[in-house]
C-alpha cells in the first residue's frame, strides 16, 4: 500500500511556482493575489493565512481583505470591483462559505474570470467543459489529478467514481477524470444515490467528495483501488489542546489496508490545494500580458 504524500508532491509544485514567479519578475510582472474573508469562520481563517504565507514566500505579491460579517451584498461587490481594477492583482478569491445573506453566486459572477483564480465563474466552467486551457480549473481537483499523475495510477479506462456534485470539487472532478487528458470512465455520486456503497467498490479510482466524516468504510472499496480523499472534517476530540482533530470522508485505517493507494488526512489533498492556487496565480499573471 503507498501513502501519496501530499506534502511533498504540493512542495514540488510550489518549487516549479517558484521558478515561474521568479521568470515573469525579470520580465517585469509581480504576481499578485488578493484573498478576501468575509466573517469569522476560524477554519477559513487558518486557510486564509495559510494562502498569503504561502504568497509571501514565493515571491507573490498578496493583499488580504478581511471583512466583518455584517458586510452587505453591495460593500462586497464594492471590494471586487476595486480589485477587478487593480493592475497590481492577477488573482481573486473570495473564501467560501461566506454569511448567509450573501448571494455567493452574485459574487462568483462580479469577479473578472481573467482573474478568477477559484475557476467558479460561469465562463471557465465553461472553458472546463470545452478543455480549453485559457480557463482556470478549480484548485482542489486540479490539485487531486496532480497527484494521481505523481502517484504513477494510469487513468485510461479506469473506472473513477466521485462522491459528492459540488461545484468546488465533484463536478469539476468528474470533467478532469472524463477529459482527454485523463480518458477515465466516471460515475458521479451523491447522498441520494441508491446504494452507494455498491457504486464504491465498483471505483478503480474513488474520490470521496462528500464532506461527512469517514463514511466510506473498508467494505465500499474494492481491494487494489486508489483512494483520494479530499474530506477535511473537524470532530470533537478532548485529548487534543485545540479540542479537535481532522478527520477525511474515508475510515482511513479500516480502508487503507485495501488499497492500492491511498491519500491521507490531513497530508493529502489539503496541501495540493494552495499549491495548485499559487499555479493558477501564476497562469492569470501570465496571461494578463499575452
Ligand atoms: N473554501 C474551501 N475551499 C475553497 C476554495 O478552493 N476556494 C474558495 N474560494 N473557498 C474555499
Amino acid at each position: 500500500m503507498q501513502i501519496i504524500d501530499g506534502k511533498s508532491v504540493a512542495a514540488q509544485v510550489l518549487e516549479e511556482c517558484r521558478a515561474e514567479a521568479a521568470d515573469l519578475l525579470a520580465r517585469g510582472i509581480k504576481p499578485g493575489l488578493a484573498v478576501v474573508l468575509v466573517g469569522d469562520d476560524p477554519a477559513s481563517h487558518v486557510y486564509v493565512g495559510s494562502k498569503v504565507r504561502t504568497c509571501l514566500d514565493l515571491g507573490i505579491h498578496s493583499e488580504k481583505i478581511v471583512l466583518p460579517a455584517t458586510t452587505t451584498q453591495e460593500e462586497l461587490l464594492a471590494v471586487v470591483h476595486r480589485l477587478n481594477r487593480d493592475e497590481a492583482i492577477h488573482g481573486i478569491l473570495v473564501q467560501s462559505p461566506p454569511p448567509d445573506h450573501i448571494d455567493e453566486d452574485t459574487i462568483i459572477r462580479a469577479i473578472n474570470p481573467c482573474k478568477d483564480v477559484d475557476g467558479f465563474h460561469p465562463e471557465n466552467v465553461a472553458k472546463l467543459t470545452l478543455e480549453d486551457a485559457t480557463g482556470f480549473v478549480p484548485c482542489t481537483p486540479a490539485g487531486c489529478m496532480r497527484l494521481l499523475a505523481a502517484a504513477g495510477i494510469a487513468t485510461a479506462g479506469a473506472n473513477a467514481v466521485v462522491l459528492g456534485r459540488s461545484m468546488i470539487v465533484g463536478k469539476p472532478m468528474a470533467l478532469l477524470l472524463l477529459g482527454k487528458n485523463s480518458n477515465a470512465t466516471v460515475t458521479i455520486a451523491h447522498s441520494r444515490s441508491r446504494d452507494l456503497p455498491a457504486i464504491c467498490r465498483g471505483a478503480d479510482i474513488l474520490i470521496a467528495a462528500v464532506g461527512r466524516p469517514e463514511m466510506v468504510r473498508a467494505d465500499w472499496v474494492r481491494e487494489g483501488a486508489v483512494v483520494i480523499d479530499v474530506g477535511i472534517n473537524r470532530v470533537l476530540d478532548s485529548s487534543k489542546k485545540s479540542g479537535f482533530r481532522l478527520v477525511g470522508d474515508v475510515a482511513y485505517d479500516e480502508v487503507a489496508p485495501r488499497c492500492k493507494a491511498i491519500t491521507p488526512v490531513p497530508g493529502g489533498v489539503g496541501p495540493m490545494t494552495i499549491a495548485m492556487l499559487m499555479k493558477n496565480t501564476l497562469q492569470a499573471a501570465r496571461q494578463s500580458i499575452s
